[in-house]
């Protein structure tokens, strides 16, 4: 099992993508943090998200948690073997050649039978066929988000790719103590001892005001007040500044901890142009950080 912290040289990248997806930072992430795993140690992540940083640690035990339904759906199947590589691919292709006959009008068909019945791997169709890889639920619940507009999305390479991914995330998990629930942060904080660990990776303030992501002032507040009284040892992602502005949250809220910051970029399309830098922060509990920080070899590229 691995303690921390961990070099981590290969970031491997999960099926699932979602807003505010951790892949580019999860070296940076788990070199920064210092844990020494006992027998019965758990990571707890209560915002798993695609769960890309506890894929990459690989914990003998974790509790692994997130409100959207969904994605716990996809995990669980993952786990259960009701979704495999090979089941994947066999999916993909058939309702890949459906899109490509009948273009957008096909997404929505999908949408619709996904709003109907949740079925995972609609939902694993939609998320890498929809508009920029979003998450998106309205009021009701229902899945909302628009097609990417490729019609010829699912090609042979792609429907490789993400195969391969599920074959991936599926030998991360393989004889491991993981559970996925789907909770909210509350309810798994409490199950938090002093062995264990706890990383969190809360949405953005303000910026996500879906169905599985009303995220305010108020809520991250309370996460901040309750993580502090934890008896076990925690992280916490947040953004720090970027050229605009500052997330005045981290001061207010999340002083008298370690801070540990890795400048992020944001580039468009497959051109390395690079559309601004994001300061990101990682906010430690002291006597659980490490000392050394190398930014160069943070800058990993890595294909999504
Ligand atoms: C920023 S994302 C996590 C990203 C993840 N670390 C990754 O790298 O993919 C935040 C996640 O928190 C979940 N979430 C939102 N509100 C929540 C709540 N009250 N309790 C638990 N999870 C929540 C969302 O569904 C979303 O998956």
């Amino acid at each position: 099992m691995s303690s921390l912290p961990l070099q981590i040289k290969r970031v491997g990248v999960p099926p699932i993508k979602c807003q505010g997806i951790k892949t580019k930072l999860v070296p940076f992430i788990l070199s920064q943090i210092q844990w020494q795993v006992q027998p019965h140690s758990i990571w707890i992540e209560p915002f798993l998200g695609s769960g890309v940083v506890a894929f990459n640690l690989q914990p003998e035990r974790a509790l692994l948690t997130d409100t959207n339904q969904h994605i716990i759906a996809v995990y669980q199947a993952i786990q259960q073997q009701r979704i495999t590589g090979a089941i994947a691919r066999e999916f993909l292709i058939c309702e890949g050649e459906k899109l490509s006959e009948i273009g957008a009008t096909y997404y929505y068909q999908v949408r619709e039978r996904f709003n109907r019945t949740g079925s995972p791997l609609d939902f694993l169709f939609l998320n890498r066929s929809c508009f920029n890889g979003l998450i998106r639920f309205n009021g009701d619940g229902r899945f909302n988000v628009p097609f990417c507009r490729k019609p010829q999305r699912f090609s042979q390479s792609y429907i490789t790719k993400i195969t391969n991914q599920v074959d991936w995330a599926a030998r991360q998990m393989a004889g491991k103590d993981w559970e996925f629930r789907v909770a909210p942060w509350q309810e798994i904080l409490q199950h938090a001892k002093s062995e264990d660990f706890v990383y969190l990776d809360p949405p953005y303030i303000g910026r996500h005001t879906d169905y599985y992501n009303a995220w305010d002032h108020l809520e991250a507040e309370k996460l901040a007040a309750v993580t502090k009284t934890l008896p076990s040892g925690f992280a916490a992602s947040m953004w720090l500044e970027n050229q605009y502005r500052k997330n005045l949250h981290v001061q207010t809220c999340w002083s008298e901890l370690e801070m540990r910051v890795c400048h992020h970029f944001y580039h468009v399309g497959s051109k390395e142009i690079w559309r601004g830098e994001i300061a990101e922060a990682l906010l430690i509990k002291p006597g659980y950080a490490t000392n050394e920080l190398k930014i160069e070899d943070l800058r990993l590229k890595i294909e999504d």
